[in-house]
């Protein structure tokens, strides 16, 4: 039976843009309350006009999700302004754009602080209040499709997608007989800001910027698609959401056939 999201609450991250701001307003559409989280406290207060104008309420929280604590802060308001929350959605991250040998030691690792921990922190916080109270609940970590194959020059981010897709797959299997569902968003390439931010982070030719512009349209999925995907899955809970089944396809296929893979890559996407 799909469950009613009416008057649930979800707390989702990096809602100041891209799929993460049109998540968390098709979870208001579908009558959900939230607390919203990013940096850019300017753009968090649109998205909540936004809820407010689907009839209903946003809780924001601002900050980095590497902070200190933030995670326990973020729970915290969902349980002062509504009583409780039945899900999270660990969304924030960004991308880079540089071979592996080019990657300091710092961009590695606050990449993996952003895109992996933090949203690991949030997942087991989250978890853990709701194995606390009793509750059922559903934890959701957007990753990526190159989780299932990484891409050259995109080495530590497919790495930490990777990570995100594995833990979430543990986790599923914890934490089912508690009544808690864990499932892991695969996106691929998305129209957001996501570009411009990994080509600034890479210092790289801002032509990246436009790199959905030169891919093949069937490849390229606005963050609204990603969004409803999401709120399909909150509502009949499976273990990942995909919004391509080509890329699916062709994922699987390179994990079962490494030679294919390699294949692939040398063809589609050989280093620069
Ligand atoms: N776009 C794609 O093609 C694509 C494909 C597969 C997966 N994804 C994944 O989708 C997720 C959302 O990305 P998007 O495409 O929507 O990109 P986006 O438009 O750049 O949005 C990223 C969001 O994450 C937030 N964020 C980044 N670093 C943060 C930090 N340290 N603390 C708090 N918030 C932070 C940003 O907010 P502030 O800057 O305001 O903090 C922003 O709201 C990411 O996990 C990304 O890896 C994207």
């Amino acid at each position: 039976m799909a469950v009613d999201l009416t008057g649930k609450v979800i707390i989702i991250t990096g809602v100041s843009s891209g799929i993460g701001a049109a998540t968390a307003v098709e979870c208001a559409r579908a009558g959900m309350d939230l607390v919203i989280n990013a940096r850019r406290e300017d753009r968090l207060k649109r998205v909540a006009e936004s809820v407010k104008g689907l009839g209903r309420r946003a809780a924001i929280v601002t900050g980095d999700v590497t902070e200190a604590g933030i995670s326990e802060r973020m729970l915290d308001a969902a349980e002062k302004e509504f009583g409780s929350f039945h899900s999270v959605f660990a969304n924030a991250g960004y991308g880079m754009t540089k071979q592996v040998l080019d990657n300091t030691d710092e961009q590695l690792r606050r990449m993996f602080d952003v895109n992996f921990f933090a949203g690991v922190e949030l997942l087991r916080a989250a978890g853990r209040r709701l194995l606390r109270s009793g509750r059922s609940g559903h934890l959701l970590m957007c990753s990526s499709c190159l989780s299932k194959f990484a891409l050259p020059n995109h080495g530590a981010y497919s790495a930490t997608k990777a990570a995100q897709n594995s833990i979430c797959s543990a986790m599923r299997h914890e934490l089912k007989s508690h009544g808690i569902d864990v499932s892991s968003v695969h996106p691929i390439t998305t129209t957001t800001e996501f570009f411009k931010v990994s080509a600034s982070v890479s210092e790289c030719d801002p032509t990246n910027a436009d790199l959905p512009k030169h891919s093949p349209r069937m490849f390229v999925q606005p963050p609204e698609r990603v969004a409803r995907a999401v709120v399909r899955c909150l509502r009949r809970p499976c273990s990942e959401v995909w919004t391509s089944h080509i890329v699916r396809t062709v994922a699987g296929a390179m994990t079962a056939f490494p030679r294919f893979y390699d294949w692939s890559i040398a063809r589609a996407a050989p280093p620069d």
